[in-house]
């Protein structure tokens, strides 16, 4: 229910372009319009708002200011205040994170005969994995192929994305897809059994698969039941605040802190696998957000202290379509699927300014240029948005449509009076993924021997930009990756004494880089007291 008279007319120039609008087909932007668009809209391209790291690893490279302040933080703990002689838990593999990536990695490494446990700062399945909604990738029908899938992805990530990762991201697609069936995932099928199978932007063939639009939810729910049946142990409520190494510098485990109590618990093990997803509650550049509570870049800040590089931690996802209106959902996800089934891009004029399938970065940038530059924005309290007219979708593929295949963006809308069968929603970009992260060779090891990582926390597979339903796939892929080689590199680790020197010498880095800072990290969870 729109009661603005900005809305409202504005809402009857889109009905009355919907018919012309629905023929037609905008044109793809170039290479070079793309170019030029990307380096004026896309937030990533804002200068004064990345700052360059003094120190670490990745000194002398740029990432969000709000990141950098927790990369060169200081740990909360001293690397003396406790005996590390003393383990609360000693286990051969221990992940971290209780989503997709960590689940999919216990599962293997419990498969493999390890004494595997999780921990997780809320409860397993508290992650960005539940949020996911589109789908998940995989070339499993006649007519496309992981080669196919590779072009697609290499070319949506500007050809950044490491070549060994993407190549067994793609090729591991059809079976995590058969792994996902067998554990009980009910994706959407034909009365055939055939698989249903939809475009997203960027992909040259249909090969997303989902179940309707809450994928992310029934791949959760059957990753945390497998968990559960195995009965792997999972300390949840619990934080990673620090990772230990032993004498030889090898990942050795962490160091936990109990969200309630404060109590500080040692973790020793054999290998450490971190799966702590992404970093949307840093709200970068003040952009409102489609992810998990706590997604707050902790795995980057343990990686980092610890010695492990980054790859490309400056390039963010900020998906295009998040709701804008009303205020209750700002920012929530209104999945890409929406576009697949045919819903086309709308400005205040009622004109169809993009092809609704461009990339992610692409048309993120876009709907800034018409919000902003082009003065085509709706506007809303929290500033400006353009309509997503989901009325079109019945019209294209018949009456139902919606119900069926995104009932979860209906009910969503339809709380807040907004029957998006009848009416278009108003969108603007939200921050989504972060596609760089901790740097990983194929077995999924990152720079510090041990030390493995998994799903959003990596870097480097999507290289710039990622497409839709590839992250969902990673989390599978690479997850599982880790959890087999983890496992099976524990079998033969010979743990040395424990230590948390590298605090200390994180600490003198800190000094000699002349930074003198009160922010404390990770920082575990978002901040949303109001400042007076
Ligand atoms: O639009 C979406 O449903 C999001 C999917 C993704 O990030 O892969």
């Amino acid at each position: 229910m729109y009661h603005d008279t900005f809305m409202q007319e504005s809402i009857k120039k889109v009905e009355a372009a919907r018919e012309a609008n629905i023929r037609l087909d905008p044109r793809r932007m170039t290479a070079e319009e793309k170019d030029i668009l990307l380096k004026t809209y896309h937030p990533d391209y804002r200068q004064e708002q990345f700052a360059e790291l003094k120190m670490g690893p990745n000194k002398g490279g740029k990432v969000p200011v709000e990141l950098a302040a927790l990369l060169q933080g200081n740990a909360r703990i001293t690397s003396d205040q406790l005996d590390l002689t003393k383990p609360d838990y000693d286990v051969d593999v221990l992940v971290i994170g209780g989503g997709g990536a960590g689940a999919s990695a216990a599962i293997e490494a419990h498969e493999n005969g390890t004494k595997v446990m999780m921990v997780t700062k809320l409860r397993i399945g508290d992650a960005n994995t539940m949020m996911a909604e589109g789908g998940i990738q995989a070339a499993d029908k006649p007519g496309d192929s992981p080669a196919q899938h590779y072009l697609d992805a290499f070319g949506g990530g500007h050809f950044a994305a490491q070549k060994d990762l993407l190549y067994k991201l793609v090729n591991d697609a059809p079976e995590a897809i058969r792994w996902l069936s067998e554990l009980g995932v009910e994706f959407d099928k034909a009365p055939d059994g055939t698989m249903i199978t939809t475009h997203g932007g960027g992909t040259s063939r249909k090969r997303m698969h989902a179940a309707k639009d809450y994928s992310g939810a029934e791949i959760m729910r059957t990753l945390r039941d497998e968990v559960l049946n195995r009965q792997i142990p999972v300390v949840d409520f619990t934080a990673v605040i620090e990772l230990i190494k032993d004498d030889k510098g090898h990942c050795a485990g962490a160091v936990l802190q109990n969200m309630e109590t404060g109590e500080l618990l040692i973790a020793k093990a054999k290998t450490v696998i971190l799966a702590t997803g992404g970093a949307g509650r840093l709200h970068y550049q003040g952009f409102p957000t489609s992810n998990h509570y706590g997604a707050t870049a902790d795995g980057l800040v343990l990686a980092y202290r610890a010695g492990a590089r980054l790859l490309y931690p400056e390039t963010l996802q900020y998906h295009p379509t998040g709701a804008a209106f009303p205020a209750q959902i700002y920012g929530a996800l209104v999945t890409e699927k929406v576009r697949s089934l045919g819903a086309m891009l709308i400005n205040a004029n009622g004109e169809a300014f993009m092809n609704p399938l461009e990339t992610r970065d692409v048309s993120a940038a876009s709907i800034i240029r018409e919000c902003s530059d082009r003065g085509n924005g709706v506007p809303t309290p929290e500033g400006f948005a353009v309509w997503l007219d989901t009325p079109m979708i019945e019209l294209k593929n018949g009456e139902g449509t919606i119900e069926k295949r995104i009932p979860a963006m209906m009910r969503m809308f339809g709380k807040h009076g907004i029957d998006i069968r009848k009416e278009p929603i108003l969108i603007y970009p939200t921050l989504h993924y972060q596609n760089g992260g901790v740097k990983i060779t194929d077995d999924g090891q990152t720079d510090i021997e041990n030390l493995y990582a998994a799903g959003e926390v990596v870097g480097g597979i999507h290289g710039r930009n990622r497409l839709m339903g590839n992250s969902l796939l990673d989390i599978i892929v690479f997850g599982r990756n880790a959890g087999r080689n983890a496992s099976q590199k524990a079998k033969s680790v010979q743990v040395g004494e424990l230590t948390l020197a590298h605090i200390d010498t994180f600490k003198k880095e800190l000094a000699d880089a002349g930074i003198d800072t009160d922010v404390v990290s990770p920082k575990l969870l978002p901040d949303y007291t109001r400042k007076v």
